[in-house]
């Protein structure tokens, strides 16, 4: 694809965010240079929202952090100091020469250089080793960076092997970037993410995933996935995916389960990331449940395989608990097979099992895994039906948990003479079940009574 023409009126002052025009003036009147770097200054001039302001000067970092009364000095060995402006931080960063990279992550020593230029030519790519100084109006671009962007291409600078070397994140960077930005990966430059590729394995798992998550969130998610496997780079991130390549599906089907995983993937909400995380994971146990079934496939059981791969691979690139809890739910449950003849209790027994606050994301995978089939371009009406039979159950506020009976463990402790421990919720969960069958059920003489001969009958059994 190609890129856009740059536009320079964008880093005119009037566009720039006024702690950027101050500091800049600070660092210029303490002696010192000053240049906004890196991503702000690519997306500046491509007219994107800029998520980090960063800036680059010559003076020291002491120098920098004297110079401001509220600073964060946690980066200071690597030259960064934190000036917080309204609540915000600002990077400002000594000009550095990083010395070698032995593993593949960060440089064993770095030496601040007096100019921009040895800056710039250490960093990844050409379009990120750009720099702007706000008060000269003056754009520094010693790489070719802004032809780049007009070309819409992603050229790592100078040697791409060393560059990858140096640090192994930025292979995923590279993809990830061109997905965002959607952009083409320079020659040379895909050539070293495939020598490079087994560089990603000494990169720490909580660095890869949040290259991983930036990347699914970008439109161009699916073609990036697809790099990554030609690279060998996802073999190395996520190998369950990478697994899924090949493995042919059924009729209902016009994919093998990896490029219907993509399609999938571009077809849930780019604002959900844990739906897209969700699209991303639902078929990871195809591959291990195929079955051949005259001429066509089966995949029995493959959800439940599938939350299982989907939970130890996000574990491994550690997912916050919550967020693993959530994808799992959603692919554990991702199979629901409504029939119109559901009876309203079955209605109730899938919200109690799905949870109404997991029913958006569930709907939202189930939209994309139909999207992403390939085949059905909409979704069957009898999930239309399902929906709006939902809604109204939701509207009727019958109790769908134990936590919506009009009694608790407290009056069964009191009306049965029990004392506290788990038969206290094997009671109140046998309520429920009477409940969602009918729930005008719910009434506190009507459960009492049901509690005392539940306890009757299983004394009895007991007998
Ligand atoms: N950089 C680099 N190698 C890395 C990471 C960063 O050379 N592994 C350089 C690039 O010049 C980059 C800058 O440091 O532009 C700032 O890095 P960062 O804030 O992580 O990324 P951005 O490019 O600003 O973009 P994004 O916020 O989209 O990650």
């Amino acid at each position: 694809m190609a890129g856009a023409v740059p536009d320079r009126s964008r880093l005119a002052r009037s566009c720039l965010p006024a702690p950027v025009l101050d500091l800049s003036a600070a660092l210029k009147e303490a002696g010192g240079q000053a240049y906004l770097v890196g991503g702000a200054v690519r997306d500046s001039l491509l007219g994107r929202p800029v998520n980090d302001w960063d800036l680059a000067t010559d003076l020291l970092p002491e120098t920098v952090a004297a110079l401001f009364p509220r600073t964060v000095q946690i980066g200071i060995r690597f030259g960064t100091v934190l000036v917080m402006r309204d609540g915000t931080p600002y990077e400002v960063t000594t000009f550095r020469l990083d010395g070698v990279y032995s593993d593949a992550r960060r440089p064993d020593s770095i030496a601040f250089t007096g100019t921009l230029e040895e800056d710039l030519i250490r960093r990844d790519f050409t379009i990120n080793a750009l720099a702007y100084d706000p008060v000269e109006n003056r754009l520094v671009d010693p790489t070719g960076g802004e032809a780049d962007l007009a070309l819409g291409l992603l050229r790592a600078v100078g040697r791409a092997e060393e560059r990858f070397q140096e640090d192994g994140l930025r292979l995923l960077r590279a993809v990830r970037l061109a997905a965002q930005l959607g952009f083409e990966l320079e020659a040379d430059t895909y050539r070293a993410l495939v020598l490079c590729a087994p560089n990603l394995e000494r990169i720490a798992q909580e660095r890869v995933r949040a290259e991983f998550d930036k990347l699914i969130e970008a439109p161009q998610a699916a073609s990036a996935l697809s790099v990554m496997l030609e690279t060998g780079l996802l073999r190395r991130a996520l190998p369950e995916l990478a697994a899924c390549y090949g493995v042919a599906q059924n009729p209902h089907h016009a994919f093998d389960v990896f490029h219907h995983t993509l399609a999938a993937l571009d077809a849930a909400p780019p604002e959900r990331r844990l739906v897209r995380l969700a699209a991303l994971f639902h078929d990871l146990g195809k591959p291990e449940t195929r079955e051949e079934r005259a001429e066509t496939a089966a995949f029995y059981g493959h959800q439940f395989v599938g939350e299982r791969l989907a939970t130890s691979a996000m574990r491994r690139l550690r997912y916050p608990n919550e967020e693993v809890a959530r994808v799992r739910h959603l692919v554990h449950h991702h199979m629901f097979h409504y029939r119109p003849e559901w009876t309203d209790s079955a209605i109730r027994r899938f919200l109690r099992e799905v949870g109404t606050e997991h029913l958006e994301d569930l709907f939202a995978l189930r939209a994309a895994d139909t999207m992403g089939n390939g085949l059905r371009k909409r979704i069957a009406p009898e999930l239309t039906e399902f929906r709006r039979r939902i809604e109204l159950e939701i509207e009727r506020q019958n109790a769908l948990t134990v936590r919506d009976l009009c009694i608790d463990g407290y009056d069964l402790m009191e009306a049965l003479g029990l004392v506290p421990g788990p038969i206290i919720g094997r009671a109140l969960s046998a309520l429920l079940e009477d409940v969602l069958d009918d729930p005008s059920r719910n009434e506190r003489e009507w459960l009492l009574a049901r509690a005392r001969e539940l306890r009757r009958a299983e004394a009895n059994d007991g007998a």
